[in-house]
């Protein structure tokens, strides 16, 4: 596929129940910034972004869309409604998304450390292939757990990757992952587990650690040295 046009859609309506504290992850600051402005700022900088849509709750609807206004004065863009589970806040992004975008890009608001060029690379096996997910290779051995704790199985490490965001996908493809997912009523931890459900084919893009999604107290302790660091 040619260049086309790329939309982005930012999941942040979690409550940030295993973090703690009042503010939702997206809307703490880091290094003078909000993590999702930090994470915005990383895809201003992409080639070919058309527009943005995020979900948000209720209470910060207002805030979202006053950074919006400031980060892509030249961009469409639309907050919405945030729904239960992360699959329907991006289901009610999607339901937005222009008939002009080609490819569409899902990246969690709490990953801000989420690196350019990764994202670029990203967007070019997408368009290629029909799908591509920033992953890192599994650090740890993984066991499938039965009942009572019994270890069932230990896949071969060599072929487990943990997938992250932004996974990103044609339009066409996506829209028929969550159309299929709504008749079936499946849910899926990530968009692409929705999209190879439909048979869609989506690449592993092998990315960085540094790419972690800011989830527990502790992830937020390392993304503070990190900033402090200089790596935002
Ligand atoms: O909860 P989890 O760590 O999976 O959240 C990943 C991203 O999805 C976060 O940016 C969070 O704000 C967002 N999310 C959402 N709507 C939900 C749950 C999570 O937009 N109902």
């Amino acid at each position: 596929m040619d260049k086309q046009q790329l939309a982005l859609i930012i999941p942040a309506a979690g409550s940030g129940e295993r973090l703690g504290g009042s503010v939702p992850k997206p809307y703490i600051e880091l290094a003078g910034k909000t993590i999702l402005e930090h994470s915005l700022l990383k895809f201003k900088q992409v080639s070919g972004l058309g527009e943005v849509i995020i979900s948000t709750s209720e209470s910060y609807m207002d805030q979202t869309e006053s950074l919006l206004e400031k980060i892509f004065p030249d961009l469409n863009f639309y907050v919405v409604a945030g729904g239960r589970q992360r699959q329907d806040s991006i289901r009610n992004a999607l339901n937005k998304i222009s008939g002009k975008t080609g490819l569409v890009a899902v990246h969690d608001a709490v990953r801000p450390f989420v690196a350019v060029e990764d994202i670029e690379k990203c967007v070019e096996e997408a368009a290629r292939w029909g799908g591509a997910v920033l992953a890192i290779k599994a650090k740890d051995t993984i066991k499938v757990s039965g009942t009572d704790l019994e270890i069932v199985q230990t896949p071969d490490r060599k072929n487990l990757w943990q997938a992250q965001t932004p996974q990103i996908f044609w339009a066409a493809l996506i829209r028929e992952a969550y159309e299929y997912a709504d008749k079936y009523n499946i849910y899926g931890s990530d968009d692409s587990s929705l999209v190879e459900q439909v048979g869609g084919k989506v690449v592993l893009v092998e990315g960085s650690d540094k790419n972690f999604k800011i989830t527990y107290p502790l992830d937020l302790k390392i993304a503070e040295f990190l900033a402090k660091s200089g790596e935002l």
